[in-house]
């Protein structure tokens, strides 16, 4: 069968391949330990599940929803982003609910990118960005990052001839998969590179609230008219441990969310109310199990940088994300290498860096999404590993 070169262009989803690989060990009898993907072990909290049993026998949330959302849910995050970010959005026109934050950044370039297009993408960094960007017949070109500037790209090192076709500016901070803060001088750099090159800046937001030692992370909106410019990707995913329940948002520039919510809803039907009801519940309700579950991955953050630096890889603690971002050791060259050699001899499953993009290579990511047994078994194996037995 002839398939469209835009599926035959398809990179293998990063993920598909870590799972295929543990499934390969599995097989083969290993007791597979993955730090690979980077989705909450802990539960959603109970007071969100109860809303969702609730509103499940209510019939009005039987039917389709709408695809720009409930009001209620779009005031309840405008409510949200003034409490937790001071910023104020109008909830008919700058917020559109989203079927997870991965679903618009998929469906972005579709309202922004003509033929031939530039995206800008940060390398290393989260793979649907490009992806996205090819499926509307764009070009991406990458930002490389490097640990000497915190892992922020060098806006102004992007040649005059690509930032004249650049629609898309791609910011992920709280970073994947750096672990990368940044602040917000930073942003305001970055909303003014935008204006004077006619950009939109999409800034995913989507580990806004998975933060430790009382760091506290900024949205791009804070800096005054980055709504001109800028649309950020938010969700509740990572920070209510709500991956399985696909919900998410993207607000900003009003044109920008106009448009996408246009596109979608010539392509899905919005999100089941009944899970709309648990996102407004979740955004307005206390935060004591977010605080709590960050304590956890905190505590496992710094188990892991002990044992990581014993095994001799550079690592310092993050400040935010899911995940340890660690130089491999000295004279280790190959991620991928690395990685299958820490899987053949030990069972411990890590994600190769170059998986992330170029730039990415000489470093391997672990995620603090594992129960706190099988950490400690994974960990246990890898100080083993260190000490060469
Ligand atoms: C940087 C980044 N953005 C977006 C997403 C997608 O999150 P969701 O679709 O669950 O909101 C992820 C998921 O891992 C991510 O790492």
């Amino acid at each position: 069968m002839k398939l469209a070169r835009r599926v035959e262009q398809l990179p293998p989803y990063l993920f598909a391949a870590i799972s295929r690989l543990i499934e390969e060990k599995r097989d083969a009898g290993v007791d597979v330990v993955s730090f690979g993907i980077g989705d909450p072990d802990l539960p959603t909290p109970q007071h969100i599940l109860d809303s969702l049993a609730a509103a499940s026998t209510e019939p009005a949330n039987h039917r389709y929803p709408e695809s720009d959302g409930l009001p209620e849910l779009r005031r309840s995050i405008a409510r949200w982003y003034e409490r937790r970010h001071g910023v104020v959005l109008d909830p008919d026109g700058e917020i559109v609910p989203l079927i997870g934050s991965k679903e618009g950044i998929g469906h972005l370039p579709l309202c922004l990118i003509d033929e031939g297009d530039v995206s800008l993408i940060t390398d290393p960094g989260y793979p649907v960005y490009e992806v996205a960007t090819m499926f509307a017949g764009g070009e991406s070109v990458k930002l490389p990052l490097r640990e000497e500037d915190g892992w922020l790209p060098r806006l102004d090192e992007i040649p005059g001839d690509v930032a004249a076709r650049a629609r898309i500016l791609w910011l992920n901070y709280p970073n994947n998969p750096t672990g990368a803060i940044a602040g917000s001088d930073f942003f305001e750099r970055a909303v003014q590179w935008a204006r004077d090159h006619d950009a939109v800046i999409a800034h995913d937001l989507a580990y806004a609230d998975v933060t430790y030692d009382g760091y506290v992370a900024p949205s791009i909106l804070e800096v005054e008219g980055a709504s001109d410019v800028a649309i950020e990707f938010n969700s509740l995913s990572k920070t209510f441990n709500m991956t399985g329940w696909r919900v998410a948002m993207a607000v900003g520039n009003r044109d920008v969310i106009d448009a996408l919510t246009r596109v979608k809803s010539n392509l899905d039907s919005g999100i089941p109310q009944a899970i709309q009801e648990m996102a407004i519940t979740a955004l307005d309700g206390p935060m004591d199990a977010v605080d709590g579950r960050n304590g956890i991955y905190a505590r496992r953050r710094d188990r892991m940088v002990e044992v990581l630096r014993e095994m001799g890889l550079r690592v310092d603690p993050p400040k935010a994300a899911l995940y340890i971002w660690a130089a491999l050791p000295e004279g280790e060259r190959s991620s991928a290498d690395f990685a299958a050699r820490l899987i053949d001899a030990t069972g411990v499953v890590v994600t190769p860096g170059v998986s992330y993009g170029q730039a990415g290579e000489g470093y391997v990511r672990l995620s603090l999404t594992i129960a706190d047994e099988r950490l400690e078994e994974g960990l246990a194996r890898l100080s083993t590993f260190a000490r060469g037995g």
